[in-house]
């Protein structure tokens, strides 16, 4: 996977030269690159989706003059319209759509617009039914929603590649074209079909070469599952014989052909349109926030990328409002992501209140819809988008909220908030100061979390216990980080990890030699490292290296890694650091130090009572610290991550779980996802330009 770079300048940080992205990507490519598309002094714009095809061309002045009179500042269309842009095979009615843009354009808004291929028409199916997705059960897809094609039908292919190609003509040098959105939310569907099995074969024979390699990686001498030829090979398919009984290395590979396939698809697209579209028409997608199954930094020719984000959706979350404000991970999570992939990011669909789709819909609670929309902009979003305009009066999505209700006129609660947040981003936009720059006190904290999703994949393939829940782990860290009030990215393997005085990787299973040894070099000059449990478990192919159990990263941590537990639902173990107890049910490491390496937590019971859980050591110039337990809370990681700043001098602070403090272009932005209120601690010196203090669940401050 080849991400972009960014530019950086070599700073000195707790007296190392560790460099510092001077634009904020975590990646490759001149950040400028993707930033000219969004002018800084914007800060964020905020826009809607609108489907003109849903409705009577006569309300289409009225709903886009009022969407402009409400502020919104850009518009969206044209994602499932693939049936009205080409009506039957060959041939394309862009009339309506002219028109549309049209009335966009005289009501000031511009216009991102969307290639339409999660949707094709009923005429392609009939004509090809071999075009639709394949599911584990054999069973293939038909017309009547939506995301049914399978990416790798080339018959699919080839009508994807019209559509795009005729779109990009029409409307690629149109000044009324903001940019563009390639299909939606691709999530990288696990596709069975037999355009699938020879795609999937072809990219193994590239990946292996000979057939014994790939019986080698995939474990063939166990069962008798060995293979003669590539074209013997079959997609490991979990729906006939559970994960279990399944090569975990085949179906590793499935996963990563399944991105792979994804990735092309949307490339694809971009290829075609790069080479149509004038050059201030940017290109992204809108990815399902970090999903299972898609892997959204494989989609590598994107201008930026962008996703989609709904925080209530009828989990619990934190507190007894916690169900109302939304779950507290996912935008803090998204907005680093994302933004880490070029340097700008935004999102495409927000919630604008209550949805339809979750088993549970409950209403957000008044001024969440706010929050969620600072807590964008505090990330460093460009823009935020939401779905959609009018309430839909047909289709599946009927009890979804819009802007305006189905009279279509009426700003439902969640429209009135957008409405709010409109006109106070055009006050923020007034004190906007280009040189503001990031105080060195947050610039000494910036952290990195080490991502992949080859990991997120092998830990699902494999998990050990069925309590194991990756995210969760993965969010007791970010949480951790966010706690301390660190600058947050994610960086893959390939990044300078020295841009970074903080680097975590939580979980992370597969590792080589030459990971363990940038670590190495990483820490030696400086960095501090913290690995969690599991990580170094297993090579790049998910085998079992021939070395003691996490063999190796035992020299890097300073610690064995003598055995690992899990306990059953409901259980509790213990463990003491610092004379605080913490509690820990799904996974715990019990390590043994080498002389040298400092103790930090211990398990207080099991037949393992008094072996390390968390140890730490110096090397060379950084540290390493390996914490083996995932509490049950996420209190351990807080407070060994705090410890960790402490150390290093870098101050951290300690604002509690669901309370989130951002700066973005010299602005500091605190929300609130917990359901009580909470005194910020904004300094004396502070001039807050929104909200007060103390901070309300679903509250906004803003100071300078
Ligand atoms: C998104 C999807 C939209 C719409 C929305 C409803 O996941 O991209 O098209 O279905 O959900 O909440």
């Amino acid at each position: 996977m080849s991400k972009s770079r960014s530019l950086r300048l070599a700073v000195p940080i707790l007296g190392v030269a560790l460099a510092v992205v001077a634009a904020g990507s975590a990646q490759d490519t001149p950040t400028a690159g993707a930033r000219r598309f969004f002018p800084a002094a914007d800060l964020m714009r905020i826009g809607v989706y609108y489907y003109p095809e849903q409705w009577p061309e006569a309300q289409w002045e009225r709903d886009l003059r009022r969407m402009a009179g409400l502020g919104f500042e850009f518009t969206h269309f044209g994602e499932f319209a693939w049936a009205f842009m080409e009506p039957s095979d060959g041939r394309f009615d862009f009339a309506w759509l002219d028109r549309a843009l049209d009335l966009a354009a005289r009501a000031g808004l511009k216009v991102i617009l969307c290639t339409p291929t999660p949707c094709p028409p009923a005429w392609l199916g009939e004509k090809h039914p071999e075009i639709y997705l394949v599911g584990a059960d054999g069973r293939r897809l038909e017309h009547g929603t939506r995301a049914n094609g399978s990416l790798a039908n080339d018959v699919f292919i080839r009508y994807t590649k019209r559509i795009v190609a005729e779109l990009g003509r029409r409307y690629g040098q149109d000044p009324r074209v903001w940019g563009w959105q390639l299909d939606n939310e691709p999530w990288g569907p696990p596709d069975y079909s037999p355009s699938a099995k020879l795609k999937f074969q072809t990219w193994l024979e590239r990946k292996y070469g000979a057939i014994d390699r790939l019986n080698a990686a995939w474990g063939g001498a166990f069962w008798s599952t060995r293979y003669d030829s590539f074209a013997q090979v079959l997609i490991p398919n979990e729906g006939l014989f559970g994960e279990d009984a399944l090569s975990p290395q085949a179906l590793l590979d499935f996963r990563r052909f399944t991105a792979d396939t994804q990735a092309g698809y949307l490339n694809l697209q971009y290829d075609i349109l790069r080479g149509l579209v004038r050059p201030e028409q940017w290109i992204t997608t809108n990815y399902m926030n970090v999903t299972d199954s898609a892997d959204p930094w494989r989609s590598d020719r994107l201008d930026f990328l962008s996703f989609t984000m709904y925080p209530v959706r009828g989990t619990r979350n934190l507190g007894e409002l916690g169900f109302r404000l939304g779950d507290p991970h996912r935008l803090a999570m998204a907005a680093d992501y994302f933004r880490s992939f070029r340097g700008v990011t935004g999102v495409m669909e927000l919630q604008p209140g209550q949805v339809n789709w979750a088993a549970i819909n409950p209403q957000p609670e008044p001024g969440a819809v706010r929050m969620w929309l600072w807590h964008a902009f505090g990330g460093g979003l460009s823009f935020a988008c939401t779905y959609r305009y009018r309430q839909p009066r047909y289709g599946s999505e009927l009890y979804h909220a819009g802007i305006v209700g189905p009279d279509g006129v009426t700003p439902s609660p969640g429209g009135l908030e957008f409405v709010r947040v409109i006109g106070e981003m055009k006050e923020l936009r007034r004190l906007y100061d280009p040189a503001a720059k990031m105080p060195e006190r947050l610039a000494a904290r910036r952290t990195a979390i080490l991502w992949s999703q080859d990991v997120l994949w092998d830990l699902g393939i494999h998990k050990q216990t069925a309590l194991w829940d990756t995210r969760d782990h993965v969010n007791k860290w970010l949480a951790a980080i966010k706690a301390a009030g660190a600058p947050l990215q994610f960086v893959d393997e390939g990044a300078d990890f020295a841009a970074y005085p903080f680097l975590v990787a939580p979980a992370y299973q597969l590792v080589d030699e030459a990971l363990a040894a940038k670590w190495t070099r990483y820490a030696e000059a400086g960095g501090r490292l913290v690995l969690t449990c599991r990580t170094g478990q297993k090579d790049k192919t998910g085998q079992l290296p021939e070395k003691p159990w996490a063999g190796m990263i035992a020299p890097l941590i300073g610690a064995e890694v003598r055995l690992f537990d899990g306990l059953i639902e409901g259980a509790r173990g213990l463990v003491r650091s610092g004379g605080r107890g913490y509690a820990w049910n799904r996974w715990a490491d019990v390590l043994e130090p080498a002389p040298g390496t400092e103790t930090l937590a211990v398990y207080a019971d099991q037949f393992y009572a008094g072996k390390a859980a968390a140890v730490t050591r110096k090397l060379g110039r950084g540290t390493v610290t390996y914490v083996g337990v995932d509490s049950l809370d996420g209190a351990l990681e807080r407070d060994v991550m705090r410890l960790v700043y402490e150390r290093a001098g870098a101050g951290p602070e300690a604002y509690p779980p669901g309370v989130y403090v951002e700066w973005r272009d010299g602005f500091y932005v605190a929300v609130n996802y917990s359901s009580r209120p909470y005194d910020v601690p904004v300094g004396a010196a502070a001039r807050i330009v929104l909200g007060r203090n103390p901070l309300p669940p679903a509250g906004v401050l803003i100071w300078r």
